[in-house]
């Protein structure tokens, strides 16, 4: 099997403890079985990160090569250009972009220094796969240092429309650079046309299929791979969590009151304000709520260095504090606000004992969050998710109570509906949920990416090498083949044509 080598901005170390996020949730379960490099930054921040050559460490069939950051790279490539500037405007909210060409020549500048640090580590057969918006320009740069291997690039958040992006200085630049990879893959339809139109209109390539573009006489291949979870194992997890400590402490603390739930990252995409006003405009109108429910909500502090989500913080802590002194009673709370991230574990606990579980992000490239949601729930007695229409789940997830965040009516209708529906609405919600995910899982989604990439760049899938043999003079390889059944998912293939 040819070696896959992951490269992404965040590589959850076994060293150092979970990361929030979900890439490195879907990315975790697939090196775990599949085994092969996983590169990347260390999360570490260093004074000779720039002359520093990167660290290896194995656990199981991963090995983890890192590289730290200096200082400056910290705050102009993480902060300021992925997460001030890149983030907001892929998520369609450029008033919240901050762009400046010191940190756009630094993003490049790591994004090179990266790549010459993982040439050297790159052999023969090899698959590369780039993760995300900290990383466009490493296929480029990797071409550069002359790697010929193939490469695939999956954007794991939202790509906005050409219009939205026209606003970001040197975008040509950045579409030009992800057009060196020889797959590119989305997480919706609407992103890999947002693309597709964007590469036509930023970098002049040429649509030559629904799923290919031509560009400096090569062909680009795009694909749709929606990220999944391992809905069995999750569910598993949360019908055993339900009985630990934690969780039975929270359900004891409820009262006998429904629990509406939220669990997200601090990230102004989440949709955290709107999510408060939605049930301010809830326990407002309707009385007979009060006292009845308590709302949940997991705001895990991310990026605090980035002054958006520092405003969002105090924003955020503000709206709680007012909603609990306006509505609050001396023996209820309405909404216990917590900013320190939750162990999954415990998260998929607390998600089992949840009438109501609110995923409205104002726009989201996947959110796992939902479908784990969906994957605690108890089939007997399940809780109903309410989902954003502007979360890529959406497309899959389509029989949640759909919202649009930004009407705080719509909210609270969509809350109360779930507060009061019936067991067997519920269970029939569920059941056309569960449906939707329990057959999937991100070794499903990476091995049907990877057979993406072989296709596209006509690569002959090598036949994993004998005991005894060395790796790269006993590689016997066979032709790629529809049939070739380890690759080849049937119906995941599909997808790309
Ligand atoms: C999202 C992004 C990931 C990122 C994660 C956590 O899921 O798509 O690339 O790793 O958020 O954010 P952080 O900035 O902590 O890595």
């Amino acid at each position: 099997m040819n070696r896959l080598v992951v490269v992404s901005n965040r590589v959850p170390l076994p060293s150092a403890g979970q990361h929030a996020g979900g890439l490195a949730v879907a990315l975790d379960g697939l090196m775990e079985k599949r085994g092969g490099l996983w590169f990347g930054w260390s999360g570490a921040v260093s004074p000779d990160a720039a002359t520093t050559d990167a660290r290896i460490e194995s656990a199981g069939a991963v090995d983890y090569a890192t590289v730290d950051l200096t200082g400056e790279e910290h705050d102009r490539y993480y902060n300021n250009f992925s997460n001030g500037m890149l983030w907001p405007l892929l998520h369609s909210m450029s008033e919240l972009m901050k762009f400046d060409r010191r940190d756009a020549r630094v993003y490049r500048a790591v994004n090179e220094r990266l790549a010459g640090q993982l040439a050297l580590l790159i052999q023969h057969g090899d698959l590369i796969w780039v993760h995300d918006y900290h990383l466009i320009p490493m296929a480029a740069a990797l071409r550069a240092k002359g790697v010929k291997n193939p490469i695939g690039f999956f954007l794991h958040i939202p790509f906005a429309s050409p219009d939205m992006l026209g606003s970001a200085p040197e975008i040509a630049g950045l579409v030009r650079d992800l057009l060196a990879a020889d797959l590119l893959g989305f997480q919706t339809d609407n992103d890999m046309a947002n693309f597709a139109a964007a590469a036509q209109i930023f970098a002049g390539a040429v649509r030559v299929s629904p799923t290919a573009l031509s560009f400096n006489g090569r062909r680009v291949r795009l694909g749709v791979f929606p990220v999944e979870i391992e809905a069995h194992s999750f569910a598993r997890m949360a019908a055993e969590m339900e009985q630990s400590e934690k969780c039975l402490r929270l359900k004891t603390s409820l009262l006998g009151q429904k629990l509406i739930l939220g669990i997200d990252r601090l990230d102004p995409t989440k949709g955290l304000m709107q999510r408060v006003d939605g049930y301010r405009c809830l326990l407002e109108r309707s009385e007979e709520q009060r006292g009845k429910v308590t709302m949940v909500q997991v705001a895990a502090v991310s990026r605090k260095d980035v002054s958006s989500y520092r405003e969002l913080r105090d924003d955020l802590d503000h709206a709680a504090g007012s909603l609990n002194s306006d509505l609050g009673e001396p023996d209820w709370t309405p909404l216990r606000l917590l900013s320190k991230a939750t162990i999954r574990p415990v998260v998929a606990g607390y998600m089992r004992i949840a009438r109501v579980g609110l995923v409205t992000p104002l726009r989201d490239g996947m959110n796992l969050v939902a479908k784990e949601f969906v994957a605690a729930q108890n089939p007997a007695d399940p809780g109903v998710l309410v989902l954003s229409k502007f979360a890529g789940a959406a497309r899959q997830l389509d029989a949640a109570l759909l919202v649009n965040p930004h009407d705080p009516d719509a909210m609270a209708d969509a809350m109360e509906q779930a507060l009061r529906m019936g067991l067997a609405e519920r269970q029939q919600r569920w059941r056309a949920l569960w449906e939707a995910i329990e057959h999937r899982s991100p070794v499903v989604w990476g091995r049907s990416f990877v057979a993406g990439l072989l296709r596209a760049t006509g690569t002959s899938a090598r036949v994993p090498r004998q005991a005894g043999v060395p790796a790269l003079a006993g590689a016997a390889t066979v032709r790629l083949t529809l049939e070739h059944p380890e690759l080849v998912p049937a119906g995941e293939v599909r997808r790309l044509n």
